[in-house]
């Protein structure tokens, strides 16, 4: 069992920190309000090796998604995939964002 938190850095920037018994896991990083106030930015999404293809990666970018829509200026949220194992790309492609014709690394997700 896992549970995601959410803390506050600044007042667009918020990371999600995943733990299991008390121990961090897993985080993402997202970022409101960022070029036009329309978007958001979904970085810095990483899952410690040992609980990797549990679905905490996808669980973690739903949650960011939920978060980011209660912003309601907000209209697209970008993801970049510097994995280079496409993991990210994947799970984004899953939960319905699309390659991004403006950034060639980039999904986007049109709220
Ligand atoms: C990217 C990352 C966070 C995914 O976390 P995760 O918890 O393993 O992801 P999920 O279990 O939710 O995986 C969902 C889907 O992503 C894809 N996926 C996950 N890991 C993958 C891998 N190593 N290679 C290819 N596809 C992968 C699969 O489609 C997977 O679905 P499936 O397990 O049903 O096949 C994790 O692989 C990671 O921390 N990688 C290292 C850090 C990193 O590169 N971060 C991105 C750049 S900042």
């Amino acid at each position: 069992m896992y549970k995601i938190k959410l803390k506050e850095i600044k007042d667009s920037d918020f990371t999600l920190i995943v733990q299991s018994e008390g121990k961090e896991i897993g985080h993402l990083v997202f970022t409101v309000n960022v070029f036009d106030n329309k978007t958001a930015i979904i970085t810095d999404l990483e899952v410690r090796p040992k609980y990797q293809r549990r679905g905490i990666g996808k669980a973690l970018v739903e949650e960011a998604i939920r978060r980011i829509k209660k912003f309601t200026n907000i209209k697209r949220i970008l993801i970049e995939d510097g994995s280079g194992t496409g993991a990210t790309s994947q799970i984004a492609l899953k939960l319905g964002f699309n390659l991004d014709s403006a950034k060639s690394r980039g999904l986007v997700l049109p709220l």
